[in-house]
C-alpha cells in the first residue's frame, strides 16, 4: 500500500512539475524570442513615449502589438502581469519529487554500491548539499566575475562539468545526472526569486515613488535571465535521461553528460541569435556533430570472444543457456521489482515484469540490454547481481534466448 501511494504522488508532482515546467520555459522562450526580435519603434509618439523597442506578432486569431520600455514607462501601469509562480511550483514539485523519489529511497536510487558504498543518510546528505552549495557556488561567481559575460559563462560552465564529475562519482549514474540537472534548475528558479523578481520590484517601487528606477537592477536581473536560458536545454535533457541508461551507466558518463551539455546549449544559442536576425547554422551543425561523437563514443562494443573466456576459464566456459537455467537469478534480483506483485516497487516499473517463462522470452533483448550490456540494472544494483550472473543471462541471451 505504501508503495501505491508512493507511486501514486510520484505520478501527481510528476505531472504538476513537467506542466509548471512547460508554463515557465514557455513564458521565458517567448521573452527572450521577443527581446531579441525588437525593432526600434516606427513612430515618433513611441519614441517620445520612451520605447526602446517593439514586436508586431499574429497569434491566436488576433494581433498583437508589444512595446518594451528599457528602464521604465513614463507612469506605472495599473496591472502588471509578473512571471513568477511558474517557476516556484516548477522548483517546489521537483524538489517534492526528488525527495519522494531518491531522498527518501536512497538506497534504490542514489546510491551504487560499486561507485560508493555511502550509507544512505550521507547520501542523502551530499545531495541536498549539491543543491544548495551549487546555488551559492554559482551566485559567487557571478558576484565576483559578472562583469565580463565570456569568463563568467566559462567559469559557470566550468563548474557543472566539474560538479558533474564529482555527482558521477559520488551517486549512482541515473541519480548523478539527476542531481546536476536538480543543481542547475534550483539555480534557476534562485536566479528567479533572489534576483529577477527583486530587482523588477525595486524598480516598480522606484516608479510609484516618482523616481527613476536605477538600471542596474534590470541589468543584473537580465544577466541572470540568460543564464537560464542556456541552462533550459542541458536541464530539459537530463529531466528525461533517466530514461536512457547508455547515457548514465557509461564509466564515461560525466563527459558524455558535459559534452551533451554543451551541445544543448549550442542549439539554444542558435534560436537566441536567430531571434534577432542572425543564422549561425555553425552552432547547431557543431552541437549535432558532438552529439554524433557521443552516440559512436557510446556505442556497445562487441562482446569479448567466447574463445578467449574459453582459454581462461577452461571447461567451465559459457554455453548456451535454457530459461529455466536463468529464471532464478531473474526471480531473485529482479522480479522483486519486476513482477506483477513487486515488494519494492508499487507496481512493475515500466510495465516489465520476469513472472512467467513467456515473460522472460518476450523481454529477452531487453534484459540483455539492461543486465548484461549496460548493467543499469538492478537499479543501483540493490538486489546485488553478481558478474557471474549477468555472464549466465548473456549465454542464455548469446545462446538464442532458448525457452
Ligand atoms: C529496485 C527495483 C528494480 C530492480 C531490482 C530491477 N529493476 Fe528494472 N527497472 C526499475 C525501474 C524503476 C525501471 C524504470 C526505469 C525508467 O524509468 O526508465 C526499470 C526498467 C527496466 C526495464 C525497461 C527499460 C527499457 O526502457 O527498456 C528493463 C528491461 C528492466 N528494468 C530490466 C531489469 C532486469 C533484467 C533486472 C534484474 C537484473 C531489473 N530490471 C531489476 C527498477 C528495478
Amino acid at each position: 500500500m505504501e508503495a501505491f501511494i508512493t507511486d501514486w504522488l510520484n505520478l501527481l508532482l510528476r505531472w504538476l512539475h513537467v506542466v509548471a515546467a512547460i508554463a515557465w520555459i514557455g513564458e521565458s522562450f517567448y521573452f527572450v524570442m521577443l527581446d531579441n526580435g525588437l525593432k526600434p519603434p516606427k513612430e515618433a509618439e513611441a519614441k517620445q513615449r520612451g520605447v526602446f523597442g517593439e514586436m508586431w506578432s499574429v497569434h491566436g486569431g488576433g494581433f498583437y502589438h508589444s512595446q518594451k520600455y528599457l528602464v521604465s514607462p513614463p507612469k506605472m501601469p495599473e496591472d502588471l502581469h509578473w512571471s513568477k509562480w511558474k517557476s516556484y511550483t516548477t522548483w517546489m514539485s521537483g524538489f517534492a519529487l526528488f525527495c519522494v523519489l531518491y531522498l527518501l529511497q536512497p538506497q534504490t536510487y542514489l546510491i551504487d554500491k560499486n561507485v560508493a558504498d555511502l550509507a544512505p543518510s550521507t547520501a542523502v546528505g551530499i545531495a541536498v548539499a549539491f543543491l544548495i552549495g551549487g546555488w551559492f557556488a554559482y551566485d559567487g561567481l557571478c558576484r565576483l566575475l559578472g562583469k565580463n559575460e565570456r569568463v563568467l559563462g566559462i567559469a559557470v560552465a566550468l563548474f557543472v562539468v566539474v560538479c558533474t564529475f564529482a555527482t558521477t562519482h559520488i551517486f549512482a549514474g541515473r541519480a548523478a545526472f539527476l542531481i546536476v540537472g536538480a543543481m542547475m534548475a534550483t539555480a534557476m528558479s534562485a536566479n528567479v526569486f533572489f534576483w529577477i523578481i527583486p530587482g523588477q520590484r525595486k524598480s516598480v517601487d522606484a516608479l510609484a515613488k516618482g523616481e527613476v528606477p536605477n538600471p542596474i537592477w534590470g541589468k543584473l536581473g537580465k544577466q541572470r535571465s540568460v543564464h537560464n536560458t542556456y541552462f533550459t536545454l542541458p536541464v530539459v535533457f537530463i529531466m528525461i535521461s533517466n530514461h536512457y541508461a547508455f547515457t548514465y551507466s557509461n564509466k564515461y558518463n560525466w563527459l558524455i553528460l558535459s559534452i551533451i551539455m554543451l551541445a544543448g546549449a549550442m542549439i539554444r544559442q542558435f534560436f537566441v541569435l536567430r531571434h534577432s536576425g542572425k543564422n549561425l547554422y555553425a552552432l547547431p551543425v557543431a552541437g549535432a556533430a558532438l552529439l554524433a561523437g557521443v552516440a559512436v563514443f557510446a556505442a556497445p562494443r562487441p562482446a569479448p570472444a567466447p574463445a578467449a573466456a574459453h582459454s581462461e576459464a577452461g571447461a567451465t566456459a559459457p554455453a548456451a543457456l535454457k530459461l529455466s537455467e536463468i529464471q532464478p537469478i531473474l526471480t531473485q534480483r529482479c522480479a522483486t521489482c519486476h513482477s506483477a506483485k513487486p515488494t519494492m516497487m508499487g507496481s512493475a516499473p515500466a510495465g516489465v515484469m520476469f513472472d512467467t517463462p513467456d515473460e522472460i522470452s518476450q523481454n529477452a533483448q531487453r534484459i540483455y540490454q539492461q543486465a548484461v550490456a549496460l548493467k543499469a540494472m538492478p537499479l543501483g544494483n540493490v538486489t546485488q547481481m553478481t558478474d557471474d550472473e549477468r555472464q549466465k543471462i548473456a549465454a542464455w541471451f548469446n545462446g538464442g534466448a532458448q525457452k
